[in-house]
């Protein structure tokens, strides 16, 4: 995470989280496709967030739509098992964490048209020029976004960095079979769009932030 600390959950080396139920193996990153059915225990659509940081988002998402299940990924093992212990006391039954990195995990474990939305909050904006190639959201990113996607399902992304914004704009506008949608407010708390921890603090700081959603069609 950019600008917060792990110490800023207690450091997960010096807490043991609890994360039993929520928290998915590694190795389901590392074996073909994953059975939602199974992960669950039922049929019902299925969710997903990237960088879920300290998962405040899918905390209110997946309590205010328990017949949705979801699955946080996060790369960071301290803030995945912060958010799985969170859920975890939270009594969450509809949410799974695992830690992975993203993008392979799309692309060999995730089946076509089995995604109702895909939400990315806040992507690390790698601000520098010779970073950028380590942006998430690249057009191999979005083909793998849309062919995850149930037909009519939606790619949300929001970000605070104007240049990271206007990539994501052009890589989005490009990909065939997406058409750009309104940006669907997450949040119910009066000036929010998702209620992440960035959007929080970037609210505080009086910052601006970009939001962009997108409708896989046939
Ligand atoms: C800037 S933070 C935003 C966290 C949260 N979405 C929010 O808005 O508060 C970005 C998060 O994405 C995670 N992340 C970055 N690249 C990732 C990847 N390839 N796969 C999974 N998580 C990733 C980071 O570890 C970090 O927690």
């Amino acid at each position: 995470m950019r600008s917060q600390s792990p110490g800023h959950v207690n450091s997960g080396a010096k807490r043991q989280w609890d994360t039993t139920g929520v928290l998915l193996d590694e190795s389901a990153a590392a074996g073909g496709l994953i059975d939602f059915a199974g992960v669950f225990g039922n049929k019902a659509p299925v969710e997903m967030e990237i960088g879920t940081g300290k998962g405040t988002f899918l905390l209110e998402r997946a309590t205010q739509r328990p017949e949705l299940n979801f699955l946080g990924v996060e790369w960071a093992k301290v803030y995945c098992h912060y958010s799985a212990d969170r859920f975890r006391r939270a009594g969450l039954q509809n949410v799974r964490m695992l830690r992975t990195d993203a993008m392979p995990f799309l692309t060999n474990c995730i089946a076509d048209n089995s995604i109702l939305r895909l939400h990315v909050y806040f992507p690390d904006p790698w601000p520098k020029k010779r970073h950028r190639c380590r942006r998430l959201i690249q057009p191999g990113f979005v083909k793998q976004a849309r062919r995850i996607l149930m037909p009519g399902g939606q790619l949300i992304v929001v970000t605070d960095h104007m240049d990271y914004f206007e990539q994501i704009r052009r890589v989005m506008r490009d990909a065939p079979g997406l058409a750009s949608t309104p940006l669907p407010r997450m949040s119910d708390k009066s000036g929010e769009i998702v209620g992440t921890n960035f959007e929080r603090k970037y609210i505080a700081q009086g910052r601006a932030f970009y939001g962009l959603a997108a409708m896989k069609y046939v």
